[in-house]
């Protein structure tokens, strides 16, 4: 098979910045091979209220014309349920990001993972409004002095310790859709499949899991030592990432995908202290998950994980897309730069690099 067409391609979980970044990374949406882009709010400020997002919004489509974007509020006190109610009415926003205050980029105005019980009217409006809650799924660093070392909470087991609180918020809004997003362990895989077990087939999941695609390649020893896979969550142990991939080419509809391709200027990645979080994979989005679920035999699962899962748990179809031309995979070489440069910006940017040379690349 040497061309696969993937459909309305969707990457449910893109940072497209503000500024100079915004203008370089969002016209590679599309040149990465994807249709609609679902964008985060972690913006300075935060993106909280409705002027601002569909201003945002303006601005991103006048960078990128053919492209869907689909915008979030990120979770914070200056919600209100009157504000998310208006802006799902008004079709301004399709969902709400929640950062646990203090474990990745722009979060320090996020939530109290311990308690959400302060977000609880919101919730219910999301939910009577179909708005979907995109959880960041880790809890803030706890590192005790004296005490259990089964109490410390650190990158490795932030993840995992998070995982009680996604099952108390699906107890309390049955109804709600939620997404754990970017999950990079194998305990998190199962609490999604434990969520699930009872699904008939045809009936449509509320609680899924985004799975990006440098998170398919990756392990601990890859960043441990190389910043520009230093990413939040981390990548995890060689058991974790086996655990992703294959629930990657599963077939459920539980699992699709959302990049979290996170640009940083390289002066952000290569420093000795503060060094960002984030993976860019913007440029070959689709091209990287081709190569990996090829190399294991398993291309003809793309489009579900890649277009058809993810349209079907945001609802998406023909009628709320702004350009109906499909992606297409083809069987051609692309080169990875190890720096991306740019002739009207000093920024630079380290784009993800697993091998030189990805064997797939996508066209419209
Ligand atoms: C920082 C943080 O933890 O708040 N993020 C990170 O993951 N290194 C903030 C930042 O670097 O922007
Ligand atoms: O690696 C990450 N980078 N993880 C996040 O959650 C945020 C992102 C960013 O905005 O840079
Ligand atoms: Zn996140
Ligand atoms: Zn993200």
């Amino acid at each position: 098979m040497s061309q696969i067409e993937l459909g309305y391609t969707a990457d449910y979980h893109v940072h497209l910045r503000q500024g100079e970044m915004m203008e370089l990374v969002t016209p590679t949406v599309r040149e990465g091979g994807v249709s609609i882009a679902y964008i985060m709010p972690n913006l300075t400020p935060p993106l909280t209220d409705i002027e601002r997002a569909v201003q945002y919004k303006n601005d991103l489509q006048k960078l990128a014309p053919k492209t869907t974007f689909l915008l979030t509020f990120y979770l914070s006190k200056l919600l209100t349920p009157e504000i998310v109610a208006k802006a799902a009415d008004e079709g301004v926003i399709r969902g709400i990001k929640c950062y646990p205050a203090g474990v990745t980029t722009n979060s320090q105005a996020g939530v109290d993972p311990n308690d959400f019980t302060a977000f609880y009217p919101i919730f219910k409006v999301m939910q009577e409004k179909g708005l979907v809650l995109n959880l960041h799924g880790e809890k803030p660093s706890v590192h005790n002095e004296s005490g259990d070392a089964g109490e410390d909470i650190h990158v490795l087991n932030a993840e995992p310790k998070f995982l009680p609180a996604l099952f108390k918020l699906h107890k309390d809004f049955p109804e709600l859709k939620i997404v754990l997003e970017h999950c990079t362990s194998k305990a998190a895989i199962d609490a999604i499949y434990e969520i699930n077990k009872d699904l008939k087939e045809g009936e449509e999941p509320k609680v899924v899991a985004s799975i990006t695609a440098h998170h398919l390649y990756l392990t601990i020893d890859d960043w441990a030592g190389n910043p520009v896979n230093f990413c939040k969550p981390v990548a995890k142990l060689p058991e974790d990432r086996r655990s992703l991939l294959n629930a990657a080419v599963s077939g459920k509809p539980f699992f699709f995908f959302g990049s979290d391709s996170a640009p940083h200027d390289l002066s952000k990645k290569s420093t000795h202290i503060g060094v960002c979080a984030g993976v860019y994979t913007q440029q070959y989005a689709i091209a990287y998950v081709a190569e990996i679920f090829d190399k294991i035999g398993k291309i003809e699962m793309l489009k579900d994980f890649v277009s058809t899962f993810g349209n079907a748990f945001y609802n998406m179809d023909e009628s709320k897309l702004v350009c109906k031309d499909k992606c297409v995979l083809v069987k051609q070489d692309v080169e990875i730069p190890e720096i991306m440069t740019f002739d009207a910006s000093n920024l630079k940017i380290a784009p993800f690099r697993p091998v030189e040379k990805l064997s797939w690349s996508t066209k419209w």
